[in-house]
């Protein structure tokens, strides 16, 4: 399912193409963690799992610098990127509004990168309170800060798919080439040393409130994200099997003690 996003990238009317049998259960996540902890990694690995949909922000405002915007608010926040501004929570939010069938989707979502503020966790509130969709958790994946700065330093992104590796720990078949589409791999400009100092504090100031946020919303699910990919992946599953076995349980309390 990860691999057509149709309606994330060009607005929620898009044709997501043939159905993919549908999970039970749709899973529907959000992933917090600083960047380059892993969460787009584990994402790609939890929707094989899950069979829900990897929706990301950084991805979509990507894209729309490779191949042009594609609704009133990717335009919106292209122009804002191309005079070099920070986007705002407002067009984040017009960006995400904009996908609403994507959060409604009976496969379920990832959401990675969004929300990135508390503002941005209300308006995701919000749009998920007037969809009728309930948000199962966000899981936060926590790395010691000398192992983040190694996985961005390493990282090299496919120009073409946007496929990740990286120069050590998974480096692809031939240097410089995506072993999926045979595009160059680059290193993205934020991931040169000067940009992460600054995305790590961007991060501690705005988005790592978000934790707490998450934690007194009884949603808070740590996750270290030490280890291999594969292993981090059976924390996370763990972690979420025990999560839904608390919510059935409690579900099954509640109707035995009603009138
Ligand atoms: P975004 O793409 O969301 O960047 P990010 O949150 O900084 O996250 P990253 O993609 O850098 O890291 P990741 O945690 O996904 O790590 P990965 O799996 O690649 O956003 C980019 C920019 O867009 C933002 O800075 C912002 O400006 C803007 N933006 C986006 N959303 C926004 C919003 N809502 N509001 C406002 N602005 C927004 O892994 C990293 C590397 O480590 C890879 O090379 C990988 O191969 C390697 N790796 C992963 N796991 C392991 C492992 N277990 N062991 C060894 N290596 C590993």
């Amino acid at each position: 399912m990860d691999t057509n996003r149709q309606g994330w990238f060009s607005g929620g009317e898009a044709d997501c193409g043939p159905e993919a049998p549908l999970p039970s259960r749709p899973a529907r996540l959000v992933l917090l963690g600083p960047p380059g902890v892993g969460k787009g990694t584990q994402a790609k690995l939890l929707c094989q799992s899950l069979r829900a949909c990897h929706l990301s922000t950084g991805d979509l405002l990507r894209s729309a610098k490779c191949d042009g915007a594609s609704s009133p608010a990717m335009k919106q926040a292209l122009a804002a990127m191309q005079r070099g501004e920070l986007i705002s929570d407002e067009l984040v939010i017009d960006m995400v509004r904009e996908r609403t069938q994507c959060l409604s989707c009976l496969g379920g979502f990832l959401l990675d990168g969004f929300p990135r503020t508390v503002r941005q966790a209300k308006a995701l509130e919000e749009i998920l309170f007037e969809l009728d969709v309930e948000l199962d958790a966000a899981l936060s994946f926590e790395l010691p800060l000398e192992q983040i700065v190694s996985r961005l330093g390493g990282r090299r992104t496919c120009a073409r798919c946007q496929a990740v590796y990286h120069m050590s720990s998974h480096p692809p078949l031939a240097a410089d080439v995506c072993d999926l589409c045979q595009g160059p791999l680059v290193q993205r400009d934020d991931d040169r040393p000067e940009s992460i100092r600054v995305r790590m504090q961007v991060y501690e100031r705005e988005t790592e409130p978000l934790v707490d946020y998450y934690r007194q919303h009884g949603k808070l699910r740590r996750v270290s994200a030490a280890g291999d990919p594969q292993e981090i992946l059976r924390r996370t599953l763990k972690q979420l099997g025990e999560r839904r076995r608390t919510a059935a349980r409690s579900a099954r309390t509640s109707y035995l003690q009603s009138p």
